[in-house]
């Protein structure tokens, strides 16, 4: 959407709810936030009792321009100020000493805060109007598929958040890449919008640390999480149940009549397209009553590698 799409009066709206202490859901490049005043330690609290998100895991803190970084992280070590330099407004979150006046609620006690520019002009627009630094993580319940449009937001939050914004489907659909600058080393997190491979090609090389584990070092990179209700298998190990209704999820080509649902991510074969359509598809799925949904993983590189990871965490259940 273009910035002269934006209504204004509506962003006033939903700044003043802000301010006020709710809850405001909007839109960004990857997926929907549900957003609140980062300073307002009842307000954040809020997020998590409509996410139903364990308290240990931390929020992401959003800014509208560079200007809110010294307000919320104390140290920006040179090649965090080269990352944000790159790749902000976009999908990238740094991990950065956190100054006082972000509350504990908000980083789950952790001296450290994740904060980004998202790249998307609603998003900004409320969070300038808000005139505070916004923090959001992904407006779904804890642990279920990501929102890529305000439909699906309204599917699991509804009631319960106080204004939905709608600034149409995400473009980018899966959710920013985390990058720690908690060490002296950065390391990556969270695989995302920002490829590795372009990463790499700004700082040189980059520990990768996006594995699931029990103590991940991402709390949302649990092993399980994005996860449908319906059964998701990565195919290659899977068997298959006599007379059971199983949806495809492909890559970019299927065999349809052997499927009773399919879709498939990208018929063009771009990673890009294929990462914009996965939790739209995997929704789709999974709201058929199907028995499984087997699954193809992408090629293993660029964004592929965050879509696979996505594929392997919402493979992993845990209920
Ligand atoms: O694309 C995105 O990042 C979206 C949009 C809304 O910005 N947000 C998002 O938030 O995905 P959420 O809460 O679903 O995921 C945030 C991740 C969690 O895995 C959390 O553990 C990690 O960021 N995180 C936040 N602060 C952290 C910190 N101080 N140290 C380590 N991990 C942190
Ligand atoms: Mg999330």
């Amino acid at each position: 959407m273009k910035s002269s799409d934006i209504n204004t009066n509506e962003i006033a709206k939903a700044a003043s709810l802000i301010r006020a202490g709710n809850t405001v859901a909007f839109p960004t490049e990857t997926v929907y936030g549900l957003g609140a005043d980062a300073f307002n330690a009842l307000a954040v609290a809020r997020i998590f009792e409509i996410k139903g998100r364990p308290s240990f895991d931390p929020l992401i803190v959003h800014l509208a321009d560079k200007s809110q970084l010294s307000r919320v992280a104390s140290d920006v070590p040179p090649l965090a100020q080269k990352l944000a330099d790159t790749f902000w407004p976009g999908p990238l979150t740094l991990v950065l000493p956190k100054t006082a006046a972000v509350p504990d609620i908000v980083t789950s006690g952790l001296n450290t805060v994740g904060v980004r520019i998202p790249d998307h002009p609603l998003a900004r627009a409320l969070i300038d109007a808000s005139a505070t630094p916004i923090a959001a993580p992904s407006a779904n319940l804890f642990g279920r598929i990501s929102p890529t449009t305000a439909q699906h937001v309204r599917d699991q939050l509804g009631e319960n958040v106080d204004l939905i914004l709608d600034g149409g489907p995400c473009r980018v659909g899966v959710e920013s890449t985390i990058v720690s600058f908690a060490q002296a080393r950065p390391v990556v997190l969270r695989l995302g919008g920002v490829t590795v491979e372009v990463l790499e090609a700004s700082i040189g090389r980059i520990d990768v640390f996006a594995g699931s584990s029990e103590r991940p070092a991402a709390p949302g990179n649990l092993p399980s999480h994005y996860a449908p209700r319906t059964p998701l298998t990565l195919i290659g190990a899977e068997t298959s149940p006599a007379g059971a209704k199983i949806g495809y999820l492909a890559f970019q080509s299927a065999p349809i009549e052997k499927f009773a649902a399919v879709e498939i991510l990208s018929p063009r074969n771009d990673l890009k397209e294929a990462a914009a359509n996965l939790y739209g598809a995997m929704r789709r799925l999974d709201a058929l009553g199907l028995d499984a949904i087997w699954a193809e993983s992408a090629p293993e590189s660029g964004l592929g590698r965050a879509i696979n990871d996505r594929l392997r965490r919402a493979a992993a259940r845990c209920d």
